[in-house]
């Protein structure tokens, strides 16, 4: 069989990747790129669904993209690339939309989240197409009919599993009205994926939208602060490195991010640093999190150094991205009739 298909995107909204994004889904990335045939792509196009500034959109994707090379991911064995850079997305989007029920498109509980914190006048019809789009990144990429029995795979979150669904459905529809043309994608997780919360508020998941930048270890961040924050991370009363996710969230995190960091298992490591409280263990875990991410920091400021480089290394992604999108928006606009 052939090496299996997965796609991924992600959205250029904030200066930095941070350390749920990265332990999540990007290191997953780029493990998979050895195990499959990997598109990624930053989706840009996504970025602007909600107000935003172009100049900040333009370097935030820069910098997005050098975060997935710093973090090893090779032009060689995966196919990173711009969303806007392929317009077969917004052509094919506009196809899946003309199959998608209004009613449909309504029911997508992200949309409902979203629009109801925005207000409606807040709220584009982008936003509420988006999940149409994302159907058609995904399709897009769909292996050919040629390609036997190919996979096509998604890393999903809870959060994407009705997108997802939404996806499966519309292949589904398009293949029965205009002939066999998409692959019905699979929901894949990926091994090793943790959930990481909130450095001070363990109970919600570290995502950029929280409330305090404290709660956040950024990818990009200096040296200095990223310490400061492990070290003020919230933890309880007690003084026992235990993994216990009701009593001890805090603690239960953090251990969380040291064994997935380190590869150390948490029996392991509450082993020890049994009796030595929380302040050694915080301080080692700073350690691990700098060392993960001070390479990754420099090799990513060094690629944003040469631009030139950079929009080289995006644009061998976007030709290779374009010939398969090309080649899956023939037989589309084919079979739909144009
Ligand atoms: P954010 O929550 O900061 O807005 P996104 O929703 O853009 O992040 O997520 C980008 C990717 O990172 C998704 O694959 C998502 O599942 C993953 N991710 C985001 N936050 C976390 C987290 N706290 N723990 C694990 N994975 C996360
Ligand atoms: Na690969």
């Amino acid at each position: 069989a052939l090496t299996p298909r997965v796609l991924s995107g992600i959205q250029p909204t904030a200066d930095s990747f941070h350390l749920g994004n990265y332990l999540g889904a990007l290191r997953q990335w780029v493990a998979m790129q050895d195990t499959h045939d990997a598109f990624y792509c930053v989706v840009d196009l996504h970025a602007i669904t909600i107000e935003h500034d172009p100049a900040v959109l333009r370097r935030r994707t820069l910098v997005a993209a050098a975060q997935l090379f710093a973090m090893g991911l090779d032009p060689d064995r995966a196919t990173v690339f711009v969303q806007s850079h392929v317009p077969e997305h917004t052509e094919l989007a506009w196809v899946l939309g003309c199959l998608t029920g209004f009613g449909e498109a309504g029911r997508m509980t992200q949309f409902k989240d979203k629009s109801s914190k925005q207000g409606t006048s807040g709220t584009s019809v982008g936003l509420f197409t988006y999940p149409i789009l994302q159907a058609a990144d995904i399709l897009l990429y769909s292996p050919e009919p040629g390609e036997g029995e190919r996979a096509l795979r998604v890393p999903v979150g809870e959060d994407q599993r009705q997108h997802l669904e939404l996806t499966r459905t519309l292949a589904q529809r398009f293949n029965h009205r205009f002939g066999d043309t998409f692959v019905l994608p699979e929901a894949h997780i990926p091994p090793g994926a943790a959930k990481i919360t909130d450095l001070q508020e363990p109970d919600a998941k570290m995502s950029k939208s929280a409330s305090s930048p404290q709660g956040i270890i950024d990818v990009l961040e200096e040296p200095g602060p990223m310490r400061k924050k492990i070290m003020r991370a919230v933890t309880d009363t007690g003084s026992e490195v235990v993994y216990d996710e009701e009593k001890k969230a805090g603690v239960t995190n953090l251990l969380r991010i040291f064994s997935a960091l380190d590869g150390a298992s948490v029996p392991d490591l509450e082993k020890r640093y049994a009796g030595s409280g929380y302040g050694q263990f915080k301080k080692d875990l700073a350690q691990v999190v700098l060392d993960t991410f001070a390479p990754i920091r420099k090799r990513t400021l060094t690629l944003l150094d040469d631009e030139w480089h950079l929009d080289e290394l995006l644009r061998r992604g976007s030709d290779r991205a374009s010939e398969v999108a090309a080649r899956t928006m023939e037989t589309v606009r084919e079979r739909v009739g144009f």
